[in-house]
């Protein structure tokens, strides 16, 4: 582990990243790449060039779960901070912390002591958001983590108060349902009586909708998904030719998710130098690259209950396209 005390009042940043992170993409590349349904996590996605395709997806009309999340948080943060009283903002994949800064307005108002504890992969996010927030929040502690909330949450600091877990976006969408039961539990454990979660959900709707925001008419969400061949060719020293490969977003009805793929768009072998692998990829093939489930309230209260957690409220915008959740520990 590596620490900072920043000569910035108010400003610890504690770094969870090392090499771990190359062996860690190496290895989902040799496992998801070996397979007969070839398969790469989504969260390699988001180098700074990925990063920057995300943003510039959230501003796509296309692209609603960032304005409608947004548009929640303007409606309900003044009620949500009352409601829980927090003391202490944990927020899992900070990244900018753009809409965060709602919840931030609503509690700096109260005129209570704040701790916010940002959580990210991107070392630059956490320490950008850290000093412009210490910045805009007189007084606000910052103890910024740079890590990956999938691996290092035992990392996070005890608690300071009266705390509020935050996962924003949906992001929760990109785990399969085991997978994501087994992740809010261990959210659960973050939780002691009187903390909550508040967490984003996309919901399901008109299919046409959904594949819209996936597939937007500029390209971008193409773009983005290609960027994982970049990220493997620069990271692995594979000879992706991205434009051998299209853009997929489909909606998988029974499973309730989006699925994002890669189709080769001819017969033809790439190698990944690293991993010392030749991989074939058949004439149209698809490779996934992404799920991002969408909710029914029924589906999202039996998954906190399984992970030991109670739903406490359900907020959704006007058109009832994307759901915060607030939930605490079962039985607290
Ligand atoms: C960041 C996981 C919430 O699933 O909607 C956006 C990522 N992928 N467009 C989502 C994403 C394609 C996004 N999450």
């Amino acid at each position: 582990m590596d620490s900072t005390a920043s000569p910035d009042a108010g400003i610890r940043i504690e770094s969870f990243l090392g090499e771990g992170e190359e062996r860690s993409l190496a290895q989902d590349a040799l496992d998801g790449l070996t397979r007969s349904f070839k398969e790469l996590p989504p969260k390699h996605f988001y180098d700074s060039r990925g990063a920057e395709l995300f943003e510039r997806i959230c501003e796509l009309p296309e692209y609603y779960p960032t304005r409608a999340e947004r548009s929640i948080l303007d409606e309900f943060a003044t009620e949500l901070v009352e409601l829980t009283g927090a003391e202490e903002l944990v927020e899992l994949g900070a990244g900018a912390a753009t809409k965060t800064r709602v919840l931030l307005d609503a509690l700096h108002a109260t005129g209570a002591p704040v701790r916010y504890v940002p959580m990210d992969v991107t070392e630059s996010m956490v320490r950008e958001c850290a000093s412009e927030l210490t910045r805009v929040y007189p007084g606000l502690q910052v103890h910024g983590v740079i890590g990956d909330f999938e691996r290092h949450l035992e990392y996070l600091p005890r608690s300071h108060g009266k705390r509020l877990v935050v996962f924003l976006g949906g992001t929760i969408g990109n785990f399969a349902p085991k997978p994501r039961r087994a992740f809010l539990a261990k959210i659960a454990e973050l939780l002691a009586p009187g903390d909550h979660l508040l967490m984003g959900v996309d919901l399901v709707k008109d299919p046409d909708v959904l594949r819209a925001a996936y597939d937007d008419a500029q390209g971008v969400t193409a773009e983005f998904n290609r960027n994982l061949l970049h990220v493997l060719n620069r990271e692995l020293n594979a000879n992706f030719e991205p434009s051998d490969f299209e853009h997929v977003a489909m909606f998988d009805p029974e499973r309730e998710w989006i699925e994002m793929r890669l189709r080769s768009r001819r017969a033809h072998t790439v190698t990944v130098e690293a991993l010392g692998l030749g991989v074939h990829f058949g004439a149209g093939e698809e490779m996934r690259t992404e799920i991002s489930a969408k909710f029914t309230p029924k589906r999202l209260q039996d998954d906190l209950a399984v992970s030991g957690l109670d739903l406490v409220r359900w907020l959704t915008d006007p058109e009832n396209r994307f759901a915060l959740t607030l939930s605490r520990r079962s039985g607290a």
